[in-house]
């Protein structure tokens, strides 16, 4: 038999020889290891050739399969569940064994399994982060390792990290503080890059950053996972954000991005403006929310026919997410030719307490949009004042556009249009079936979350979802691969310009203000090499040389999830024992 003929020397010679990519030198590796690590497994697609070289021959039945092959039985795995939980579950399982159908599975049928491993089900996962977590994907640094935070990240497995996602889990999705379990997040979010925008996972870092939680039903909850401490705040709590970023700066380099997500309103906006101008960072939820709700409204202009500096903007909720867009939609008008003040005057906040007025007392995010008028709280009547083009809603109120505030809207205006952007699904403003059956099908709406396509007075509508992730893979992409110490806001304009430049006639014929999110991948690539050209142009990129092509830059640097020989290309079988025998 074959195998019995082959010389341990030449098996020797083989593996050191042979280096199956950059990062695996199989001369340290067992066959199991093959089998058991998530990134070198092909499950049943092993060769006849490479199991018996491996030493896996018999370790699995005879049928050999193809990558093809697998991932529709994992298409046919997954329609098996019915749960999303247990569906994600099913997911983060094929995540463990076999890292690169994971990420086909999900680059390949983006609309069904997005909405799994990130928003809506992502917030699920949160909240029973303790029943989902097996095995190490991330890291978790406590408010103990403070003095000691160089030395946890250099117990990562992977040197070369060129992406982190961090969260300190205090405001996850709309469910507020949910501590430690906010790893799911920055695990779903780093997926989300690799599958749409081809990050390698490799490079890739989720961290919680572990300081406790106020959250009762958290800290009782046998199945909790994080610190049983109340959360930390004050100038314990900045030293440790400070060290941390220092560290990452010492263990991976200034060119690390690091990517904030899900922090509470004040310490979100503390944090970036405290580290923007000095490390490479961003706050998906203030930045990116911004670029792809500011890339809806300038969609909307071939619509309704009316220039964005001519609009004004409504927003309910004033939190993190309507000051992102405010701050970007400012950028916007700017560019429009309206001065700074001009630009913001066009835009009404609208919180928990009402409309943000001069007589309030305000941070400096709201203060300079806050408006000479009379103290509010009726939206209905602010409605009826300042007859905004554009209502947004990121109050994760449920149901806040009532079928009154619709009808209104379609009073004063042909084409109103509306963000109704709370997560989870059930905290929606309104659905888009509202918002068309209460406009007569004039208002142009999009949500955060996902909604199933609909018909209305006759013809089909599908409804556009403002989801981040048709900008923050791309972002990271490009941002990476520019080599950015730090990222200038008119970044994300450039991201919001190149979404919207990718919707179509027809999927505003649709009702769509975004694209189908089969193109985000495509989109991505896009976001990443505009962003190169105009950080190039700007001055900002630290990348040496220019790349003349930087289309092709980026794509050679994209993650292949494709299988690849797990033997080297130069091996040959032994001349003496001819093609290998089959041995079953
Ligand atoms: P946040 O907690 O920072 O802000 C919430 C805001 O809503 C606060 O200003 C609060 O005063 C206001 N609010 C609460 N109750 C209200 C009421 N009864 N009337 C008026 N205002 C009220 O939250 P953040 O980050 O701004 O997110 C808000 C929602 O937007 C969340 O559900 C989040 O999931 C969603 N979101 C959606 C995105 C998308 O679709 N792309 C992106 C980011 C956030």
């Amino acid at each position: 038999m074959f195998f019995q003929k082959l010389k341990p020397s030449r098996i020797i010679k083989f593996l050191k020889n042979f280096h199956h990519n950059d990062a695996v030198c199989p001369s340290t590796l067992s066959g199991m290891d093959y089998l058991t690590d998530p990134r070198l497994n092909k499950g049943l697609a092993f060769t006849l050739e490479e199991r018996q070289i491996l030493g896996i021959h018999g370790l699995q039945p005879a049928r050999v399969k193809t990558q093809e092959e697998q991932i529709e039985l994992c298409k046919i795995s997954l329609s098996r569940y019915t749960d999303s939980l247990n569906k994600y579950l099913y997911l983060n399982n094929l995540h463990e064994r076999n890292e690169r159908n994971f990420y086909r599975l999900i680059s390949e049928n983006i609309e069904q399994i997005l909405p799994i491993v990130y928003t809506p089900t992502i917030g699920l996962v949160c909240q029973k982060f303790g029943l989902v977590y097996r095995r190490p994907k991330g890291l978790f640094i406590t408010i103990h390792d403070k003095g000691y935070i160089y030395q946890v990240l250099k117990n990562w497995p992977e040197n070369d990290v060129k992406l982190i996602c961090v969260t300190d889990g205090e405001r996850i999705l709309g469910l507020g503080d949910l501590g430690a379990s906010g790893m799911g997040i920055a695990i779903g979010k780093l997926s989300v890059c690799t599958a749409l925008a081809g990050v390698d996972p490799s490079i890739c870092l989720p961290i919680a950053l572990d300081v406790g939680t106020n959250n009762e039903t958290q800290l009782n909850d046998p199945i909790y996972v994080g610190l049983r401490e109340k959360r930390i705040s004050g100038s314990l709590y900045d030293e440790f954000l400070d060290e941390f970023m220092a560290a990452v700066v010492k263990k991976y380099g200034q060119y690390t991005l690091v990517q904030f997500e899900d922090f509470g309103n004040k310490n979100a906006f503390r944090l970036l403006d405290k580290y923007k101008k000095k490390y490479c960072t961003f706050n998906d939820d203030i930045q990116g929310t911004g670029a792809v709700v500011v890339s809806g409204f300038m969609t909307s202009e071939r619509v309704t026919k009316k220039s964005m500096k001519n609009c004004n903007y409504l927003f309910f909720g004033a939190g993190e997410a309507s000051i992102g867009i405010a701050n970007l939609t400012v950028r916007a008008l700017e560019k429009q030719g309206l001065n700074y003040k001009e630009a913001c005057d066009k835009i009404f906040l609208f919180d928990i307490d009402g409309l943000i007025t001069i007589n309030r007392d305000l941070d400096e995010h709201k203060k300079k949009f806050a408006k000479n008028l009379p103290k509010t709280r009726n939206l209905m009547e602010l409605i009826e004042t300042i007859k905004p083009d554009f209502l947004i809603g990121a109050s994760t109120v449920s149901g806040a556009f009532t079928p009154e505030i619709l009808q209104k809207l379609a009073r004063i205006h042909k084409r109103p249009v509306i963000f109704a952007l709370s997560n989870p699904t059930h905290l929606t403003e309104c659905t888009p079936e509202e918002a068309l059956k209460h406009t007569n099908g004039q208002a142009l709406i999009a949500t955060g979350s996902p909604f199933p396509k609909f018909s209305f007075n006759g013809a089909t509508f599908k409804p556009s979802q403002s989801n981040n992730a048709y900008i923050f893979p791309g972002m990271a992409l490009g941002i990476i691969e520019t080599q950015l110490k730090h990222i200038e806001d008119d970044l994300f304009l450039v991201a919001a310009e190149t979404l919207s430049n990718h919707v179509t006639d027809e999927d505003l014929q649709f009702g769509s203000l975004y694209p189908p999110l089969t193109k985000i991948k495509e989109i991505s690539l896009r976001i990443a090499t505009n962003i190169m050209k105009y950080s190039f142009k700007k001055g900002y990129s630290g990348l040496y040389p220019e790349p003349d092509d930087k289309e092709s830059f980026i794509r050679s640097k994209l993650y292949d999830y494709f299988y690849k020989p797990s033997l080297p290309s130069q091996w040959s079988w032994p001349q003496q024992s001819g093609k290998p025998k089959v041995l079953l």
